[in-house]
């Protein structure tokens, strides 16, 4: 079996944001930044954790709370916690098969994990790997329908039900740290160079003996001589469809009977579409402040999409997760579950599969003790009642 270097120990993190500091110390600066950062001032990066930090919670005393209840009925099962793994491309660049970490943490909290178009492990392998994943799979609108069609297939042989299309990136968001870090794609700078040469932990755990695997979903469509991370990056790159419309959206629902959620979306009057067009889900999200910024947080847009969509559909909410009062906050605004992106993230780029339950158990804790301290014990029971726009703000108790 191999071994592998578990990275400064991730028990000794006690939230998200110490995991954060770990996982910057692990990796070199340029994996660092692919992973933390934001579009142009990341002025949305920051929006969205001010936006749950601008809500906040009123308590009910003396309600017994000895026993929580945190379970949730999503696409139809019954998951532990309100919450899913998000899609995120390139995980083998912060722990070698990070992709199959996560799912393996995901499935044994019998949580869904979401494997991305651009994952560095195929669907294929996560299902050899973890048998028994609630694997969902997200896919960018792809120009090629031969391509998109056969994602399709795989995807529902696989034994996935659950479809993520990513309608907010069919054109890569402004990221200035990649420019900087990359004199061409995938290409380090030569500083940068000299910082991997600095990290050589990360190093042997992730480069060592390969080097950075392919993008596993897409090298089969790859000619034989682009078949590395350059020609993928240069593959996907000219596969977004920028033409994609809600009318591309209506016919791949009819290509794809099974669950249909759309990523990315913040206007209520998209939410209302996705509805009149059958859609199984939404999340709500700005790409983890990723793609245009200067959106609101995704915090702050949910209200309006709850109002026009809670009840038609299932409600997914994203960017800016890291505490369980984010989660309750989320819940109680209408979401029925989160996704995880930099969250798990940082579990894993410290210590792989552990560092991702260990990131999951951190919010499971969180969030039972947050359900407790607020008075509201059962998830199934939270409403909007004990949040308040902040601590100044005067409010009525009813
Ligand atoms: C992402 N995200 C993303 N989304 C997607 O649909 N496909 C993808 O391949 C990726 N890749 C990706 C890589 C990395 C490193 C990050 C951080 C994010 C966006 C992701 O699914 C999710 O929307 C955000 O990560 C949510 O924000 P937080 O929780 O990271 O703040």
């Amino acid at each position: 079996m191999r071994r592998y270097y578990s990275g400064p120990d991730y028990r000794r993190a006690r939230s998200i944001a110490e995991l954060a500091v770990m996982a910057r110390r692990r990796l070199p600066h340029f994996a660092w930044e692919y992973l933390e950062g934001g579009a142009e001032d990341e002025l949305t990066l920051g929006r969205n954790r001010q936006g749950f930090a601008d809500i906040a919670l009123l308590p009910r005393t003396l309600v017994p709370c000895s026993v929580t209840h945190t379970q949730r009925s999503l696409f139809g099962r019954t998951l532990p916690l309100p919450i899913a793994i998000g899609p995120t491309g390139y995980n083998a660049m912060l722990y070698r098969d990070a992709d199959i970490h996560l799912a393996r943490a995901a499935t044994e909290l019998g949580l869904p994990f979401t494997l991305s178009t651009v994952s560095t492990h195929s669907m294929e392998q996560i299902v050899e790997a973890v048998p028994e994943v609630n694997l969902w799979f997200q896919l960018y609108c792809l120009r090629a329908p031969k391509v998109r069609q056969d994602l399709l297939q795989r995807a529902s042989a696989v034994g996935c039900t659950t479809l993520l299309l990513t309608c907010d990136a069919v054109l890569l968001g402004n990221r200035e740290w990649d420019k900087r870090n990359f004199v061409r794609p995938r290409q380090l700078s030569l500083r940068n160079k000299f910082d991997v040469l600095a990290h050589p932990r990360w190093m042997a755990q992730t480069l060592w003996p390969q080097g950075l695997p392919n993008l596993g979903n897409l090298e089969r469509y790859l000619p034989r001589e682009q078949r590395n991370l350059e020609g993928a990056a240069h593959f996907i790159g000219s596969q977004m469809d920028t033409g994609f419309d809600w009318d591309a959206l209506a016919r791949l629902r009819d290509r794809w009977p099974q669950r249909l959620v759309l990523k990315g979306v913040l206007h209520p009057a998209d939410a209302e579409t996705a509805i009149a067009l059958g859609l199984d889900g939404l999340v709500v999200s700005n790409h983890g402040g990723r793609q245009l910024d200067g959106v609101p947080a995704s915090i702050d847009c949910l209200p309006a999409i709850a109002a026009a969509a809670k009840g038609k559909l299932t409600l997914l909410l994203d960017s800016g997760v890291r505490r369980g009062t984010d989660i309750l906050k989320a819940c109680a605004l209408g979401a029925d579950a989160v996704l995880l992106g930099r969250a798990t993230l940082y579990g894993v780029a410290v210590g792989g599969k552990a560092g991702a339950r260990h990131a999951l158990d951190l919010l499971a804790q969180e969030l039972r003790l947050a359900l407790s301290l607020l008075g509201t014990p059962d998830l199934n029971q939270l409403d909007r009642s004990p949040l308040c726009a902040s601590p100044s703000t005067s409010f009525t108790v009813s």
